[in-house]
């Protein structure tokens, strides 16, 4: 049977923002436009789908958007999409319009609701990997992870600073939710004495024997990076031991929080949403469907859907090498 082509194509953002959703949104809509398609902004995500808050999009919706934040849809985590209920309201909102192609820039919850979508409706679904967390197989970068890892080295960096003029310990929480990857970048990328991530066992005693041994010789001056999934504890339960631990150290902490989603995206995070959402579209008009977009080794890559929900990225044991090496 011939291939459906496709006409319409929705595009949505969902799950947290990330910097480079903008780019990405931007790219989609102008290669669809290239092609001679019709195309739709769908507002706050998946609810917006089932909230029938659908726009049309044409050149000038995107433009001056490439160098913004945040993302101009909106975005939200929608527990109804996931009720086939819900999912079938939003199936009918899209199909009065005729809209017969969707792009998902989001992270895992959101490939989640893409997949079930796709495998009850006739609408083939497109993901783009759009997450500071890093956390999806398939890419070897997700939209927003290098600007949001560039916000935590900036800070790190700062903290360091007034961490250095009075002799203290410092422990700096990164986001993540339950993946390593902010931390163990920004870690290694300032030089943390201690990074800490879900991946792999935190030695609370090794920590403190370390930390120990450097008091004696008067390096006082020290960072630990902990992931905030970290499965012995974020920074404020770190920071309380090690105040308790280690009583003659001065230490505070500091969480990161929300100030690693914002802000203007790094080059390399326009460069991969400009590349993904353009081919995002070409998927969609070849007949690719239900597939992931990423980039892998600088070329681009396509990963089921179901596939890309299942499996998670593995942190090389390269890079837990270099940790311990260098972070003495
Ligand atoms: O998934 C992105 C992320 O920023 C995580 O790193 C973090 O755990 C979570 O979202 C925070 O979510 P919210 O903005 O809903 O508090």
């Amino acid at each position: 049977m011939a291939e459906k082509k496709v006409t319409k194509i929705g595009v949505l953002t969902s799950g947290g923002d990330a910097p480079g959703m903008n780019a990405a949104i931007r790219a989609v809509v102008r290669t669809g436009l290239y092609y001679g398609l019709e195309m739709f902004g769908v507002m706050r995500g998946y609810s917006g789908m089932i909230e029938d808050d659908i726009v049309p999009m044409n050149s000038r919706s995107v433009a001056n958007i490439i160098q913004r934040g945040g993302t101009i849809l909106k975005t939200a985590r929608s527990a109804e999409f996931f009720e086939l209920e819900g999912r079938k309201k939003a199936y009918e909102n899209l199909k009065k319009r005729g809209i017969d192609g969707l792009v998902i820039i989001g992270g895992d919850g959101s490939f989640k609701g893409a997949q079930k979508f796709a495998n009850e409706f006739d609408i083939p679904c497109i993901g783009l990997p759009g997450t500071i967390d890093k956390d999806i197989a398939g890419s070897d970068f997700t939209i927003g992870f290098d600007t949001a890892v560039n916000t935590a080295v900036e800070a790190i960096d700062k903290i360091r600073d007034t961490a250095d003029a009075h002799d203290r310990l410092f422990i700096v929480e990164v986001m993540g939710r339950d993946a390593g990857y902010i931390a163990l970048h920004s870690g290694i990328a300032t030089g943390a004495e201690n990074i800490l991530i879900p991946e792999t066992k935190t030695d609370i005693e090794a920590i403190i024997a370390s930390l120990t041994e450097k008091e004696k010789r008067k390096k006082l001056v020290n960072l630990v990076v902990v992931a905030e999934g970290d499965k012995f504890g974020g920074g404020n339960e770190i920071g309380a031991i090690l105040k308790n631990r280690l009583p003659n150290a001065d230490i505070r902490v500091c969480i990161l929080g929300h100030i690693q989603r914002g802000g203007s995206p790094s080059c390399l995070d326009r460069l991969i949403a400009s590349r993904m959402g353009f081919a995002s579209v070409e998927c969609l008009l070849q007949g690719t469907h239900n597939v992931m977009v990423g980039i892998m080794n600088n070329k681009l890559h396509y990963t089921p859907l179901d596939n890309a929900v299942k499996a998670k990225q593995k942190i090389s044991d390269d890079w837990l090498r270099i940790v311990k090496i260098l972070a003495s």
